[in-house]
């Protein structure tokens, strides 16, 4: 039995939600989501009210997903403008810069309307209209969220691309959304180190169609190439009117489309819509955070992540939250800056992901210790499993042992939390995601053959009985990837990719993806994108891509790599395959370890198997399983006997 810790007296009297709530509106919120969802719709603001609740079908082959479907609205309103009578001086926004000597900027929800609005000017100056698709590349200063709130306030679809990501991974989203518009900034400073977003962009811009357009935000005022398709944000938004009336969309038009990794082929565009994503991201950001008035929020997250669209931007926002944005990294300039900023900016939620604890964990006890801590009241985390070991230090050493954590699992395409224990209802276990959030019914299924797995003590393949109004509606211009992805290994399921456990309390774990998606420092990625950046090298002949575990960053990168014949391996072609991997993809990509490797393990038809790979790159040669069907079977001995060490 693991540990649990009980919620505490004070929280668990002021929550919004106690243990007996929960049981009751779980109970209500299963036995008829139409009335839980139609009463919970009402927790935004609408132009035309909704009649319709639900209308969803899981059916593969006929899958379609639908939420307050004849109700009209606009999310810019609702996360601004709905505010200014009760809290227009309050503030929206703390931004953090990343460094410590430069001022921070409160910004209220009058000067986030203002700055919303004349972002929306702008874009409408440059033909940008309903239903059109805007690229957002930019580091985490205010515009990027004057940019997502002024596209949702005239119609326009965001694609927020993470400003790590390489200018090849940025034209392929670009064109993949046909976007009109690039909205990116001169540079992007992180950790102490500019990053050149806009000659990034640039090269990005010179593979996609001459008639998009780059929007170009100045935030350290650097000297950039400036060509014909470049306008300077900074010019027009100072010529622009502050009064852009919202435009009334439908509940089901899309929101965002937002790129991110499966088990196989290119990133897919997730996409969310307008009503039930706000409904959820907002519903959840309260209560899962047990958020009141007066609190200071920080998620630490990129807006190039979901968790950065739900919980930085949209929940809070919409809840007329505080919320802040930080600019920088964990450990600039040194590793006690997350709990500095807490300190000065009197934090009372933080949300972070596990690879930044055990990052932080490892620099000491001190860091945290020279800090003032007491504004704290919950800790969050997101992302991957968390071990019990980081939870440990999370809770005694961030969190003094006074602050409940929110362990919260759920997805880009679920929009918002799907399990998560309720700081004033639960009873915490350290590494458990454990219950599911009002409306979510969790099944765990046999992954060979699909019969649903009863009782307690259990484990299997995690899926999703019906649907929830944060959840995705389609693959931007690929609705049978959709359906393929999610909805055709366990009919009439929504089928997650992760695995997981139902312990003896009826409480879930998630044991980690069952797919070829790796976890790597939270960051979402798919084996197959490294293999095809690793294979689009001369040199390489064939590659195939694993995760291992890594002390900090949960999961690495470990690839088997085959080169064309008459190439010899070399320490200098190992460094080059990495450059070139960050090249393709991004620094998050690249990769940990490389191994050469003279054959892959293959079945007499061709396939690679991976199940062995991931053995060999995990270490444990004892459980490769039945080998037998290899047309090969001596590559094993030789893949192991030339193992990389993971130190
Ligand atoms: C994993 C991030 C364990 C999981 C919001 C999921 C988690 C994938 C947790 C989605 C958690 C996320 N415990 N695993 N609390 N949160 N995951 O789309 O494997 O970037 O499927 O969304 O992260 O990653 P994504």
């Amino acid at each position: 039995m693991s540990k649990t810790y009980a919620p505490h007296a004070d929280m668990a009297a002021n929550a919004h939600i106690t243990a007996a709530d929960y049981e009751e509106m779980y109970n209500a919120s299963i036995a008829d989501p139409e009335a839980f969802w139609g009463e919970h719709g009402k927790r935004i603001d609408w132009i035309k009210p909704y009649s319709r609740v639900k209308d969803v079908c899981f059916d593969y082959g006929n899958v379609s997903i639908k939420w307050y479907d004849d109700g009209t609205l606009n999310v810019a309103a609702n996360c601004i403008d709905r505010h200014l009578a009760t809290r227009g001086d309050q503030t929206a926004i703390i931004w953090e810069p990343d460094s410590p000597d430069d001022d921070a900027l409160h910004i209220s929800y009058r000067d986030l309307h203002k700055a919303t609005c004349k972002m929306a000017n702008v874009l409408k100056g440059l033909g940008v209209e309903k239903g059109d698709r805007v690229v957002i590349y930019m580091p985490m200063i205010p515009e990027a969220t004057y940019a997502m709130l002024a596209c949702a306030r005239i119609g326009a679809i965001h694609s927020i691309v993470f400003a790590g990501f390489s200018p090849d991974a940025l034209s392929a989203r670009v064109n993949g959304c046909n976007a009109k518009v690039v909205i990116t900034a001169d540079e992007a400073p992180r950790g102490g180190r500019n990053t050149p977003l806009k000659t990034n962009a640039d090269k990005a811009l010179a593979k996609c169609d001459d008639s998009v357009q780059a929007l170009v935000v100045r935030r350290t005022g650097a000297d950039v190439p400036w060509s014909d398709r470049d306008h300077d944000y900074n010019a027009l938004a100072a010529a622009a009117s502050d009064d852009c009336p919202p435009t009334e969309v439908n509940a089901e038009d899309p929101l965002f489309i937002l790129y991110t990794s499966g088990s196989t082929g290119q990133p897919k565009g997730v996409v969310h819509t307008t009503g039930g994503y706000l409904v959820y991201a907002a519903m959840t950001h309260q209560i899962t955070f047990d958020y009141h008035d007066g609190d200071i929020y920080w998620c630490t997250a990129d807006v190039g992540w979901v968790t950065g669209h739900s919980y930085i931007v949209y929940g809070p926002l919409a809840n007329g939250a505080t919320t802040v944005m930080f600019e920088g990294v964990p450990t600039y300039p040194d590793a006690s800056r997350f709990w500095q900023v807490c300190e000065k900016h009197k934090v009372s939620q933080f949300y972070t992901a596990p690879t930044a604890i055990r990052a932080l964990m490892g620099q000491g006890d001190d860091f945290v210790k020279k800090a003032d801590l007491s504004s704290l009241k919950l800790l969050g985390t997101v992302g991957e499993p968390i071990n019990p070991e980081a939870w440990n230090w999370y809770n005694d050493v961030v969190g003094g042992g006074r602050c409940p954590i929110v362990d919260t699992w759920w997805q880009t395409e679920t929009g918002g939390h799907l399990m998560t224990p309720l700081p004033g209802a639960h009873a915490t276990k350290p590494g458990a995601a454990q219950k599911p959030f009002f409306g979510i019914e969790p099944v765990v299924l046999d992954p060979t053959d699909g019969s649903v797995i009863d009782g307690n003590d259990v484990e299997g393949v995690l899926c999703i009985k019906d649907s929830w109004p944060g959840q995705m509606r389609t693959v931007w211009g690929d609705h049978e990837r959709f359906e393929q992805t999610y909805f055709s290994d366990f009919k009439g399921y929504y089928f997650t990719g992760d695995g997981c456990r139902r312990d003896a309390d009826g409480d879930y774990w998630i044991t980690g993806r069952v797919d070829d998606v790796i976890n790597v420092s939270g960051h979402r990625m798919g084996t197959a994108e490294v293999e095809s950046a690793l294979v689009a090298h001369p040199k390489v002949a064939e590659a195939a891509v694993v995760g291992y575990p890594h002390d900090i960053k949960g999961q690495g990168i470990y690839c088997y790599v085959t080169l064309m014949s008459g190439d010899e391996p070399s320490e200098d072609l190992r460094k080059e395959l990495r450059t070139w991997v960050r090249n393709e993809i991004g620094p998050i990509a690249s990769p940990d370890l490389i191994q050469w490797a003279p054959g892959l393990p293959k079945t007499r038809s061709g396939k690679i198997m991976r199940r062995i790979l991931r053995k060999i790159a995990e270490d444990d040669f004892g459980a490769l399983g039945d080998t037998s069907t290899l047309a090969d079977p001596s590559v094993v001995d030789e893949l192991i006997a030339n193992r990389m060490n993971k130190g």
